[in-house]
């Protein structure tokens, strides 16, 4: 299978649609750095993760991939309690600390947290924390798209912000 891709001055290039390419694509898709979080009878777990997406706000719901083979995978799939908690630049370590192959302890403590109505861990100084249960869940591929109805709202306005771009991070003015 081929996909054509225009470059700016008109030339096309076409990419042979592998894992790789996927990956080299998603690379020039800027996201928002989101430290998604949970607790339940499977455990306090978190993972850094750029897939999340508004759904509907009727009732007010996001979206958030899970990777099933992650260590936190097995306690998304297990609790229902779910915090994303979206970070700025102050929270770059931690982002990393959540998105590397770092033991579950070691990534919380790094920061400090409070917890949401749902029983999820909030990250204190987010620049917005959407506490949320999760509802429903559609396994796709290695992923799980969760479905999160969100039961509290926590932000902080005019935040500096952080976005994943090009395989790294990027501070955005608040
Ligand atoms: C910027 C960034 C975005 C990521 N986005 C996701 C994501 O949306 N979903 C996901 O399952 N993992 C995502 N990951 C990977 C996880 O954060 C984590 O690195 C991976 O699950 C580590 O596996 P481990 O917990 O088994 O060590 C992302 C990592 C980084 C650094």
């Amino acid at each position: 299978m081929t996909a054509i891709a225009e470059a700016p001055q008109g030339a096309e290039s076409a990419t042979e649609i592998t894992r790789e390419a996927f990956r080299d694509g998603m690379a020039c898709l800027a996201g928002a750095v989101n430290i998604v979080t949970t607790d339940g009878p499977g455990g306090r777990a978190g993972l850094t993760a750029s897939a999340v997406c508004a759904v509907t706000d009727e009732p007010p719901t996001l979206l958030v991939c899970v990777n099933r083979g992650s260590s936190a995978g097995p306690a998304f799939l297990e609790n229902e309690a779910l915090c994303v908690n979206t970070v700025g630049p102050d929270h770059r370590e931690t982002a990393m600390l959540f998105g590397g192959k770092t033991p579950m302890a070691e990534r919380f403590s790094g920061a400090d947290w409070g917890t949401g109505p749902s029983g999820a861990p909030v990250l204190a100084g987010a620049v917005v924390s959407f506490d949320c249960r999760v509802r429903e869940r559609s396994p796709q591929g290695t992923h799980e798209v969760l479905f999160c109805e969100i039961l509290r709202i926590q932000s902080r306005p005019g935040a500096a912000g952080l976005a994943y771009f090009g395989r790294t991070f990027h501070d955005l003015e608040g």
